[in-house]
Formats: C-alpha cells, sequence, structure tokens
C-alpha cells in the first residue's frame, strides 16, 4: 500500500491538549523504508520537518509548515540475554501503555510503575518519562535514531542521552534534528517491585506480580489524573521544581508541611503541585483553561483555546507561585510550531 499524504491536516484530534492546530503537509511511515523515504522528498523539497508522536507532552502552535511525520512503527520483540534478563527492542511508534501492560503480562519486570503515561514509544526518551519512583533511563539500553538533515542512522547507548529528571539530549543538542526511531529496554523475569512511593505499598500484596503493580498505578493515575480523552491535558505541566538546600531551608522554616525530596547532589525537590495548590489556583479556570480540581500541576483545556492562552495563563501560575514562594517553575511541555 502506498503511503499516504495528507495536506492541510488537522491536528487538533493528535495532540492531548486538544489545541488548534494545522500541518501544511503529514504523513505516518510505518516501516524505516517509508520513513527514510520521506525524509528524502522533505530534504529534496527543503521542507521543515517536524516529529510528533502521541502528541501528550506538546504545545502546538496553529499552523506547522513543512511536514509533519509521525511514526506509525509499532511493533515489539523480546531477546532472551541470559536466564534473567531480557532486551525489549521496540519501535517508535508503538503505544507506550500498550507496551507496559504487554510486557508485564509476560511477568518482565522494570516498567510496570510506568504504566498509564499516554504517547509512543518514541517520545519516552526526550523527557526521560518517569512516575512513581521509576524513570526510562532505569531500564534504557539504546536509543535508535535518524537524522533529519541527512538521513544518517545512529544508535545512542543510554550513557550518551544526557538523562536527567524530565531531561534529555533530545530536549537540548537533537532537538528538533532527529526522529526516534527504535528503543532497546532491559528488563528482568526477577521479581524487583518498587512500591516506595506515595501508598503504591498499600494497594498491592506482599509479593505482587508485575501485572498487579502496573494495575495499581493505573488505578493511582486515574484517582488523580485527568484521562485527556475525556479532559484535554498535558499530564504535569510544570516540573517539579529543584531548589538550593538554604532555599528549602528557609522555606521549610515557614511551611514545615512543605513536601520535599533531597537530591542526591545536595538539592532539593519541591512539589510544583503543592505550591500551586497553595496559592488557592487548585480547580481554578480562566476562559478555556483551567488548573485541575485533583492535582494542581496539571492545566486542563475546556475547549476553545489556543496555545498563546494556555502560555498567558501558565505564565500567571507562574508568577503568582514565585510572588508567594520565591521559586521559579519551568514549563514541562515542549513548544512546537511556536515561540515564547
Ligand atoms: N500535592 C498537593 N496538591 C496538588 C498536587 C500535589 O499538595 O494539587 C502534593 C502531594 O500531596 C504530594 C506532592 O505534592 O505530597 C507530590 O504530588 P504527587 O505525588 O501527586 O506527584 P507530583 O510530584 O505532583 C510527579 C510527576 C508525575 C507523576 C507523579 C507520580 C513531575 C512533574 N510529575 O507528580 O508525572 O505521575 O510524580 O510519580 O515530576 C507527568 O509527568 O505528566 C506526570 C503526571
Amino acid at each position: 500500500m502506498s503511503l499516504a499524504w495528507h495536506t492541510h491536516h488537522d491536528l487538533s484530534g493528535a495532540n492531548t491538549l486538544g489545541l488548534p492546530c494545522v500541518a501544511e503537509r503529514f504523513v505516518a511511515p510505518a516501516t524505516p523504508a517509508e520513513l527514510a523515504e520521506v525524509l528524502v522528498d522533505a530534504r529534496e523539497a527543503g521542507w521543515p520537518v517536524t516529529v510528533l508522536g502521541g502528541g501528550s507532552n506538546l504545545i502546538l502552535g496553529d499552523w506547522l509548515p513543512g511536514l509533519v511525520v509521525r511514526p506509525a512503527l509499532g511493533d515489539y520483540r523480546c531477546e532472551a540475554l541470559d536466564d534473567q534478563r531480557v532486551r525489549v527492542h521496540v519501535e517508535a511508534g508503538m503505544n507506550w501503555h500498550e507496551l507496559v501492560m504487554s510486557l508485564a503480562r509476560r511477568g518482565l519486570w522494570g516498567i510496570e510503575n510506568l504504566a498509564l503515561i499516554p504517547g509512543q514509544c518514541g517520545a519516552a526518551p526526550i523527557q526521560n518519562i518517569g512516575a512513581y519512583g521509576v524513570e526510562l533511563a532505569d531500564v534504557l539500553e539504546r536509543v535508535h535514531l535518524m537524522h533529519l538533515a541527512d538521513g544518517r542512522e545512529q544508535v545512542l547507548e543510554a550513557a550518551d542521552c544526557g538523562f536527567g529528571y524530565r531531561d534529555s539530549i533530545f530536549k537540548r543538542a537533537l532537538d528538533g534534528r532527529v526522529v526516534i526511531t527504535r528503543l532497546e529496554l532491559d528488563l528482568s523475569t526477577r521479581a524487583q517491585p518498587r512500591l516506595g512511593y506515595g501508598d503504591l505499598a498499600n494497594r498491592v500484596g506482599p509479593a505482587p506480580t508485575a501485572l498487579e503493580v502496573a494495575e495499581a498505578v493505573c488505578a493511582l493515575r486515574q484517582e488523580k489524573l485527568p484521562d485527556p480523552a475525556v479532559l484535554a491535558n498535558a499530564g504535569s505541566f510544570f516540573k517539579n521544581p529543584l531548589v538550593e538546600a538554604d532555599v528549602a531551608r528557609v522555606l521549610l522554616e515557614r511551611h514545615p508541611d512543605m513536601p520535599h525530596f533531597s537530591q542526591p547532589d545536595g538539592r532539593v525537590k519541591l512539589a510544583a503541585g503543592w505550591l500551586i495548590d497553595q496559592c488557592g489556583l487548585k480547580g481554578s479556570r480562566e476562559g478555556a483553561f483551567g488548573v485541575h480540581d485533583r492535582q494542581a500541576l496539571v492545566l486542563v483545556h475546556h475547549g476553545g483555546g489556543d496555545a498563546e492562552g494556555l502560555l498567558g495563563f501558565a505564565g500567571s501560575i507562574a508568577m503568582r507561585v514565585a510572588e508567594r514562594f520565591g521559586v521559579t517553575l519551568e514549563r514541562e511541555p515542549r513548544l512546537v510550531g511556536i515561540t515564547e
């Protein structure tokens, strides 16, 4: 079947914030060969290329010129490395949550705490997705990618991906330059439940299976986080801020109940959701946008708004937090086709 090219393609349903966006051209290659071919066409025509995944961590401007590519390569396979370790090769277009549940059902350990995170596997390394005490970087071995400028393929070792908290080389030096095509993850057949975060441990029995942990994580997330299919959102809108120890000390004197997490580098991570909540903004609404009523870290789009309106709303929240606590909030989703 030949590849379907769409012009003036509506992407409002292809970003979980439901922001209005039109792509000049759109294509969803389903094989590495198709992807390479599409990139050659784009280079020859001089079109700028934007790569989309599940659109769950993006703020899209209203017009994307050139070509928007969404890899639809969506399969995975397992390779036994020894009697405990299993290497998982997964294509970029596979839905992340489906991968998590499928591997948990097979009794493989490593990413069960990352259940129900929206988006495609290829997007997972970009912000080093993390939840409930686990980050992608804990299990990721390699990232396969293709350079947009010349179609060159490259395999990056995890150690070279610059992973940090919600951060990687793909948000920095390689931003807008590559398309991720495949990941390699190392999982384990040996039970290794990580239940230290929140009340996860209370939600499973003493010797849970990977699937039971994944299901408990799903239940926890469903209690707090809005389903983008029902209420448009991009998950956490701000990163949890890292502050110097003496800043945290002063804040804790004034707010002894403030959640805080000491980091190995001596800094202290604060809970952005708590800071926003303390400003009385949880559940607030201004026109098309609002602060979710169960998790203040999530901004929601009630409909009829655009990227500019969202950035204005987010800016006013960050300003309230800065005024009250002297802490700067940094946005988590990436801007695509729009500048601040
Ligand atoms: N809190 C409040 N009010 C709120 C929200 C949070 O007081 O409205 C307090 C909580 O009571 C808790 C602390 O803030 O003491 C932390 O809250 P929570 O455990 O809900 O997690 P989070 O720090 O707000 C982070 C991730 C989430 C991830 C959860 C669980 C970031 C930016 N967010 O949220 O990731 O699911 O931990 O691990 O790191 C995402 O990235 O889209 C996302 C949902």
